[in-house]
């Protein structure tokens, strides 16, 4: 049966660059796998009192189940602050929760960050990975995936139209595949 990849964009903007990043990501798709983008748009901040009083939205039980019915999540990060985006760092606390209900438990990730500046998002993409830490997401450590310029690289309809961009994702996409297969003992 074919492996299952979820793709979270860490923006909720509508033409976020993070999204089309992970809609490009879509067509790299190799045999044996199946690319799923997770929308995380929908989750109401988080709020302890929905677990502890059986109040749980039902946004919450949707995108917990999608996290635990996936194999591995590519995240694809922007930078707000030199952190990750508040609504990014809320769906990894929703799918967290509750205590003893990990969903993201054992899950193997990777981090893409992007920023139209030159920086890439180094501080969103390694801030993420302190939460990876609790949260038990192994990550891919090599290749580091740093997309600067991100607002330069698109055709007027949105598609991915700079080569080195499409090169450089497509070899991130493959890296992180080979280390899913050697970490799953495929
Ligand atoms: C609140 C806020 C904070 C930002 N902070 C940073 C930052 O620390 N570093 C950076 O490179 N870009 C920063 N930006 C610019 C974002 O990189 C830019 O808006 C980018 O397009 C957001 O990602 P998206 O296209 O996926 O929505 C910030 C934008 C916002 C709205």
């Amino acid at each position: 049966m074919s492996k299952v990849i979820g793709i979270i964009a860490g923006s909720l903007r509508k033409e976020s660059f993070s999204k089309k990043i992970a809609k490009a990501l879509l067509s790299m798709v190799p045999q044996g796998f199946v690319f799923e983008i997770i929308s995380i748009g929908e989750l109401p901040i988080y709020n302890q009192d929905f677990d502890d009083h059986n109040n749980v939205p039902e946004s919450y039980v949707k995108f917990r189940d999608e996290i635990k019915n996936i194999d591995g999540i590519i995240f694809v990060t922007p930078e707000h602050n030199r952190s990750i985006p508040a609504a990014l760092k809320n769906a990894l606390d929703v799918a967290s929760r509750p205590a003893g209900k990990n969903s993201w438990d054992g899950k193997t990730g990777a981090v893409f960050s992007n920023s139209p500046g030159n920086l890439s998002a180094f501080g969103a993409n390694h801030h993420i990975r302190q939460c990876f830490v609790f949260l038990n997401i192994l990550t891919m450590q090599q290749p580091e995936v740093y997309l600067p310029h991100i607002d330069k690289v698109w055709d007027e309809n949105g598609n991915l139209k700079d080569e080195d961009t499409k090169a450089f994702l497509q070899k991130a996409v493959e890296a992180y595949i080979e280390w899913f297969k050697k970490i799953k003992g495929e």
